[in-house]
């Protein structure tokens, strides 16, 4: 067989989906597995934006669309973020896109030369590692401290760079911690980019999955940021549509239409009807959306008081998103061998911190997309399991 071009060697896999497929396999052995493994709504989506995807459909709105996504959405996008950022974003700085995730990827390739860095801070989102290397990239790790309640040090941040840094990747609210940056925090990255001149990939895609009646903090809306700063969301966790594949990024017009050509290059557009289901959901209404907030509220207090009655568990509060990220390193094992562990011996699926780069060793993370009594029957089984493998452990 032929060779493959060297930087396939560089792409990482998401841990969260060779779990599944273990324990998909246990399953079919008959076993009863309980999933805390997969970031995805439990939920189905609004009924008012499946309406508008099948009119849609029916009207026979089934062609091609512009690359950057059809006016009436990139409008509706521009005055939703406008509204939620306190800033005035233009259609024209809008690209939607195929799913968020598309959004990183496009982002990186328009920015990182071959051997330029990118600063990330970690654990993070696996796809900003893995994209940063395929492109030619050097990743420069600086680790999110549970003590700062994961929100990145300006400090350190300042510190990672270097003359070759391009990009300050940043992800708040924040997968997997759950943590939320503090806008000091953020203020202190605008101050780094605006100084040493650089990109700033905001990745806020938990915005609205935000609890304690906070509200979301994005560095759009810190002055200086929108010059440098390509803000990316969507659909997926919101408005649980993440079948749907639709998401979009804002950046400045220049930084747009690269990734419009990027988009023209690869998908060509984003899909037709699914664009009309986002005008739907970003304008119809939010009360199913508050009810899944609401209901992620719940499981978050349910889980904060389990986790810590858990011999060798102890955990902050998660301020946001659907992700719980136990401190385990009491219990003295490596995070991988420890969720391994679980999956064989206590049926119950979840990642390793490491699954998000290494400063996640010592950590869990656990979804809890997932009804309440499946989460207390994975404490119960957790708790079972750690009493008897580690007595020593109170
Ligand atoms: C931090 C983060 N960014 C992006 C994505 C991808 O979202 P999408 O389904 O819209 O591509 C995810 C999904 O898990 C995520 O956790």
């Amino acid at each position: 067989m032929p060779g493959f071009a060297d930087r396939m060697s560089k792409l990482g896999v998401e841990g969260a989906f060779i779990v599944l497929a273990r324990a998909k396999e246990l399953e079919r052995q008959g076993k009863k597995i309980i999933h805390c493994e997969i970031g995805q709504p439990d939920f189905d989506t609004p009924a008012h934006i499946k309406e508008a995807a099948k009119k849609a459909l029916d009207e026979g709105f089934t062609g091609y669309t512009p690359s950057a996504g059809i006016m009436e959405l990139r409008e509706a996008i521009a005055e939703y973020v406008s509204k939620t950022r306190g800033i005035d974003v233009t259609p024209d700085q809008v690209v939607v896109t195929v799913g968020a995730k598309i959004g990183i990827f496009s982002a990186l390739m328009a920015f990182v030369n071959p051997g330029e860095e990118v600063i990330i801070p970690m654990p993070a989102y696996p796809s900003y590692e893995s994209v940063t290397e395929f492109v030619g990239g050097v990743v420069k790790p600086v680790v999110l401290k549970e003590e700062r309640e994961f929100s990145p040090s300006g400090e350190e941040i300042a510190k990672a760079v270097t003359d070759r840094t391009k990009v300050i990747v940043i992800n708040t609210p924040s997968n997997p911690t759950g943590g939320v940056y503090k806008r000091k925090d953020l203020e202190a990255i605008v101050e780094v980019a605006k100084e040493h001149d650089l990109w700033i990939i905001s990745d806020e895609i938990y915005e609205d999955i935000i609890f304690d009646g906070k509200k979301h903090e994005s560095i759009l809306s810190i002055p200086g940021a929108e010059e440098r700063a390509v803000m990316l969301s969507g659909f997926s966790k919101t408005y649980a549509m993440t079948g749907w594949r639709l998401g979009y990024v804002v950046a400045p017009k220049e930084v747009a239409d690269k990734i419009t050509k990027i988009q023209l290059n690869t998908v060509s557009c984003p899909v037709s009807f699914v664009q009309k289901a986002g005008i739907a959901a970003l304008k119809g209404p939010r009360d199913e959306i508050e009810a899944m907030v609401r209901e992620y509220e719940e499981r978050r207090d349910l889980l904060y008081r389990e986790i810590n009655r858990i011999p060798g568990f102890s955990m902050i509060k998660p301020a946001a998103t659907f992700y719980a990220f136990p401190n385990v390193k009491e219990l003295g094992v490596k995070s991988k061998e420890l969720a391994n562990m679980l999956l064989e011996e206590a049926g119950v699926a979840l990642l390793p911190g490491t699954d998000f780069g290494a400063p996640g060793e010592g950590y869990l993370r656990l979804s809890f997309a997932t009804s309440k009594e499946n989460l207390m029957e994975a404490m119960e089984r957790i708790r079972a399991f750690v009493e008897e493998k580690f007595p020593n452990v109170s």
